[in-house]
């Protein structure tokens, strides 16, 4: 399948600031209305959610490999800080992130009117700008070292302060209802720039290229130590309707694993184009995932029951399948099917209506420095589905 060279430039690094944008979304602010069985529940009927934190009992207490929490402190620590315990490996994020000019009623159900967390008000615009600032946040501390690169729609007017993230604005169709298929299509047209760059690259860097409604809790520089042979990474879980998420994917820098990881993504983005372009814009990207491995590696299906990261052949590229348990962790709403925190969790995912908690979060960890600590107040609140 052809994929239009898509133009790029790097765009000078200005300020965090957001001018004159009439309406901001990230892909994944677009989440609360994708309908995932067993993960986020179907769209609530109820208008009102609630504008503040809200606490309940912390799952997992039971079990010594889950976090335990005493209110809202960890009695047992995640990871430890991963400036003590980095793996070498330099890792560069990116992420797509678009502006719009205008909200089509009906598929937005959140009020318009602004809501306050902390000491901040967010209008309606502002809020998956507050995301994106968040999401950069959490990598600063977790993982200091790594750069980080938001991949956009030429048109849309965000700029990013000096040193925190580059801007890449990549050519395409950044429309929602063409979000999904931009989004791999922007992915392929990076990892092909990446590839051009190459030889001039000083050094080995891998990549991680994830929605930005979520924290970096831990080191991820490891996954490429631990499991030396993988091309690309994806999110499972056991969910038969949607084993794989798209929602994470890491890329070994290596000439081969980009060159893999273009490959696999390209066959993605032409069974998206001529199997799934009628499903749900949300789900289209996770059906076509699923389709290449079921096609080449329907023994993986056999395996996302068990907890435990795999790799596996998928037409040429070597895939390594993570366990979303722990690189895309989305807080127990409802039944609580996760069991608690893993304590060696390294992504937390703020699916769907829980990205008030993000920056709530944020905040929290802001005034104790306490990972672990903040963990507890997203495992305890995690099952609410909130305003922001
Ligand atoms: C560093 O992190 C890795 C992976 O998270 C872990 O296996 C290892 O035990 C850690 N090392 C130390 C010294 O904590
Ligand atoms: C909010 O403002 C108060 C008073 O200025 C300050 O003490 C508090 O730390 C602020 N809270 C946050 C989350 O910034
Ligand atoms: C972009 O995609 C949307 C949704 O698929 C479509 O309606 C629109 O015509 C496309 N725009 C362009 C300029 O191709
Ligand atoms: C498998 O990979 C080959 C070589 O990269 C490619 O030409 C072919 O289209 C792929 N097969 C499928 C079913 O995508």
């Amino acid at each position: 399948m052809a994929v239009p060279r898509p133009q790029i430039r790097a765009l000078r690094r200005g300020t965090l600031l957001l001018f004159l944008v009439p309406l901001i979304y990230s892909v994944s602010r677009l989440q609360p209305w994708a309908p995932e069985k067993g993960v986020c529940l179907p769209p609530p009927t109820a208008p009102k959610r609630p504008d503040h934190l809200v606490l309940g009992p912390a799952a997992g207490q039971d079990r010594p490999d889950r976090l335990q929490c005493r209110g809202l402190r960890a009695l047992n620590k995640i990871g430890i800080s991963s400036e003590e315990n980095y793996s070498g490996e330099h890792v560069s994020f990116a992420t797509v992130f678009t502006t719009y000019n205008s909200v089509s009623a009906g598929d937005d159900n959140v009020p318009s009117d602004s809501v306050t967390v902390g000491n901040s008000s967010y209008s309606k615009i502002e809020r998956s700008m507050a995301i994106l600032n968040t999401f950069i946040s959490f990598i600063k501390v977790s993982m200091p070292r790594s750069d980080l690169i938001i991949l956009t729609d030429p048109g849309s007017k965000i700029s990013v302060n000096q040193g925190t993230a580059t801007l890449l604005p990549v050519e395409g169709n950044y429309s929602r209802g063409n979000l999904m298929l931009q989004r791999i299509k922007t992915y392929i047209a990076f990892l092909e720039q990446k590839l051009v760059e190459f030889d001039r690259m000083e050094r080995l860097n891998h990549f991680v290229l994830t929605d930005s409604d979520i924290a970096v809790v831990g080191d991820l520089g490891h996954i490429f130590k631990k499991y030396p042979h993988f091309h690309l990474a994806v999110t499972f879980r056991n969910n038969k309707g949607q084993p794989l998420n798209s929602g994470f994917v890491a890329v070994r820098g290596t000439r081969d694993g980009i060159t893999n990881a273009v490959e696999f993504l390209k066959q993605v983005l032409g069974t998206y184009s001529l199997r799934y372009m009628k499903a749900s814009r949300m789900l289209g990207d996770q059906l076509a995932l699923a389709w290449v491995v079921k096609s080449h590696l329907p023994s993986a299906f056999g395996k996302f029951s068990k907890n435990e990261a795999f790799t596996g052949e998928v037409n040429g590229t070597s895939v390594l399948f993570l366990p979303c348990a722990v690189y895309n962790w989305t807080p127990p709403e409802g039944a609580g099917q996760f069991h608690g925190v893993p304590l060696d969790v390294k992504v937390v995912h703020f699916k769907g209506s829980r990205k008030r908690l993000m920056l709530e979060a944020w905040n929290f960890y802001s005034s104790t420095s306490k990972l672990s600590d903040m963990l507890c107040l997203i495992l305890r609140s995690g099952r609410t589905k909130y305003d922001f």
